[in-house]
């Protein structure tokens, strides 16, 4: 089966249940699925049950798609997503995205954790993605281009749009949350990484480093959407400070920032639905 194939079947189950079109996608990152709660009238999808999704992701994730209106906003959220380091090859890791784009969805905000790379960033800030750095040594497009998903060669040239980090930064200000900007570099994991690596990442340009939102934001542009990204430092990277990282970490900052992040995603959603 082709990806179109198998993509327009995803997109046959999961509008045989919606009641209207998905403007905004949004893909939440660790910690960070609690925003799903809050949307009204959700339609709920286990990301088994959809096919040709993938059923399994990591502890605090939950792993469904909900839909229905955040804001007034027509949205459909990932809980949860699929990781390179999970062993998904990047077609499925990036699986959802063309499902939403599929779907009528227009702009894709993806948030995530991430490490913090920028000394003048502390744990718990929230940081507008400006632009990215692939280094996960592959491309959700590799291998032969199917014209009707988009071009050979994609532009990146703009690949968060410069006009929503203006619509996120208004956002920020609503909510009365001060918010970074800055540059994700994507690594694989499932390690973090060593100190040498932060001071390398650091000098290439990187403000932050996950282990996810790189393929997904190359295949939305692939497909034409446009992007959002919101960080949220869980913690430090390798030897900025003087202690060790854990997952446990990443999750007690998401817990702390939980409003936070619920007020700057609810401003903003509220924008692009005024737009
Ligand atoms: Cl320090 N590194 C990576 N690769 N991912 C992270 C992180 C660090 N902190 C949260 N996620």
């Amino acid at each position: 089966m082709s990806l179109v194939e198998k993509r327009d079947e995803a997109v046959r189950y999961i509008q045989s249940e919606l009641s209207e079109t998905p403007k905004t996608g949004l893909i939440l990152g660790s910690g960070l699925g609690v925003l799903a709660d809050e949307i009204e009238d959700a339609k709920v999808f286990a990301y088994e049950d959809i096919p040709g999704f993938s059923g399994s992701t990591v502890a605090g994730h939950a792993g469904r798609l909900v839909a229905g209106r955040l804001k007034g906003e027509p949205v459909i959220a990932m809980q949860g997503r699929f990781h390179y380091y999970e062993g998904h090859d990047m077609k499925t890791v990036t699986f959802p995205v063309r499902v939403m784009a599929a779907l009528g969805v227009e702009t894709l905000v993806v948030t995530n954790a991430a490490g913090g790379i920028n000394e003048s960033f502390n744990a718990g800030d929230l940081v507008i993605i400006e632009d990215q750095i692939n280094m996960m040594n592959d491309n959700p497009l590799m291998g032969k281009n199917d014209e009707a998903l988009g071009p050979r060669f994609p532009d990146m040239s703009t690949a968060y749009d410069p006009k929503l980090v203006a619509l996120a930064e208004a956002a920020g200000h609503n909510a009365g949350v001060a918010l970074q900007k800055g540059v994700y570099v994507g690594n694989t994991g499932p390690t973090y990484e060593t100190p040498a690596e932060v001071r390398m990442l650091a000098t290439i340009g990187g403000d932050m480093v996950g282990m996810s939102t790189v393929p997904e934001v190359i295949a939305a542009r692939h497909n034409g959407l446009r992007v959002l990204g919101i960080s949220c430092i869980s913690n430090m990277a390798a030897g900025i400070l003087d202690q060790p990282l854990s997952h446990d970490e990443v999750i007690e900052t998401t817990e702390r920032v939980k409003s936070d992040f619920l007020n700057v995603m609810k401003s903003v959603v509220t924008k692009l639905n005024e737009e």
